[in-house]
């Protein structure tokens, strides 16, 4: 059994669970640090539990919330956010405790239905600027829709100076005995939180903008995120990374990925980035796609300026686990990239093409040279790659 619980104020407490046994989070992102889910309960006049979790963790959450709760009754429980990792426990917190009045929006009502099959007669529809009075404690609501899901809402305690934001500031990372961020080194988990942010809710970094528009006018001293830390004492640091990661803010640095199958295209990929250096472009990272899972290499071109995607030719097209990757990366919409091409073919071409309408898709900078080898990579193919790297250099730099 391994829910934790810790004090954060007077009256409110974490109740979360580390999940090392989930391979994949979604069952597509690769967690291999784990997550943790996070609620908390309000205790006072009346207790409020805010979120459950996941299911296979709902066991050992019920037990400590009973735990927490003391014989004493459960009044309210507010569901910032639907997805099952979660809200998979709302089932067992209704048969423990089945007078429980529980607080959602519009959207929330039906997603209960929807996941669950439950009509709760007990339901407080809230929406943007409610205050509910729970006694001990008042929450007002702010909806932050699709941040994650269009439900999603954030919860404030101007009182206190506490916003439960559900997915918003959470990562990837189970929390190993440090629950705050004052007990922890957050610098050493940033990329498992950047990991998290890009491949979950990078996609809505507009609506992510402004939902963080929103809580940069609250006064916060404590942040409770339904995944990772608690913050305590610098909130403003992880709110400064999601602020940085919503505005799709990039700096000097350039992600080469590539697909190969016998080395040639690999071969280019490492003869760029040499290029690259040699004409004073720092921060130059390359990628095997068939080695490192789409997330991580999304992750780390988040921050970048440059993406360059070379792939052999499989089937008249980019290779399968390219493919993927340019998959997921149409989805993020990138727009601050300058982007670049290059790829080798056997007989017939396809690798090229397709990564170029690929970039025509999107709002990147592309450049204008492309390298496309037949075969191993000949004379011409590496003065393409010279000419690349000027470029990208160039407009890296500029
Ligand atoms: Fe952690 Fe969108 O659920």
């Amino acid at each position: 059994m391994n829910v934790q619980t810790a004090k954060i104020q007077e009256g409110l407490y974490y109740l979360g669970a580390n999940d090392r046994d989930t391979e994949l989070f979604e069952n597509m992102w690769p967690l291999p640090e784990g997550v943790s889910y996070n609620s908390y309960l309000i205790k006072g006049e009346k207790n409020v539990l805010l979120d459950t979790i996941r299911t296979n963790k709902a066991d050992a959450f019920i037990n400590g919330l009973r735990e927490l709760l003391d014989g004493e009754d459960l009044d309210y429980l507010v569901i910032h956010h639907m997805e099952p990792d979660h809200s998979g426990a709302i089932s067992q917190v209704l048969d423990y405790y089945p007078e429980v009045e529980i607080v959602g929006n519009q959207r929330t009502k039906s997603m209960l239905a929807d996941y669950y099959e439950l009509s709760p007669e007990k339901f407080i529809e809230v929406k943007t600027g409610d205050t509910i009075d729970f006694g001990s404690r008042k929450l007002t609501f702010v909806q932050t829709p699709m941040v994650h899901w269009p439900e999603s809402m954030v919860s404030y305690d101007a009182e206190n100076k506490v916003l439960f934001s559900q997915d918003i500031f959470g990562g990837f990372g189970t929390v190993d005995g440090g629950i705050f961020d004052d007990e922890v080194d957050y610098e050493r988990r940033r990329e498992e939180y950047r990991r998290y942010y890009t491949n979950i809710v990078g996609k809505y970094s507009m609506m992510a903008e402004k939902a963080l528009k929103e809580v940069g006018e609250l006064e916060i001293d404590i942040i409770c995120p339904v995944h990772g830390y608690v913050w305590r004492k610098n909130p403003e640091r992880i709110i400064e990374d999601y602020v940085t990661w919503a505005t799709k803010e990039v700096q000097e640095g350039v992600v080469i990925a590539y697909a190969s199958m016998y080395g040639n295209t690999e071969n280019m990929a490492d003869t760029l980035a040499r290029f690259l250096a040699e004409e004073g472009v720092q921060n130059i990272e390359v990628w095997d796609v068939s080695k490192t899972h789409a997330s991580y290499i999304l992750s780390n071109l988040w921050e970048k300026k440059a993406l360059v995607l070379g792939s052999c030719t499989y089937n008249n097209s980019a290779f399968p686990n390219m493919n993927a990757l340019v998959h997921i990366l149409e989805m993020q919409r990138l727009e601050n990239q300058v982007y670049g091409v290059f790829g080798s073919f056997g007989w017939s071409g396809g690798a090229v093409e397709f990564l170029q309408e690929f970039g025509e898709c999107t709002k990147m900078d592309t450049i204008e040279t492309v390298a496309n080898a037949k075969g191993t990579m000949k004379d011409e193919d590496v003065e393409d790659l010279r000419q690349m790297a000027k470029e990208l250099a160039e407009k890296i730099k500029g």
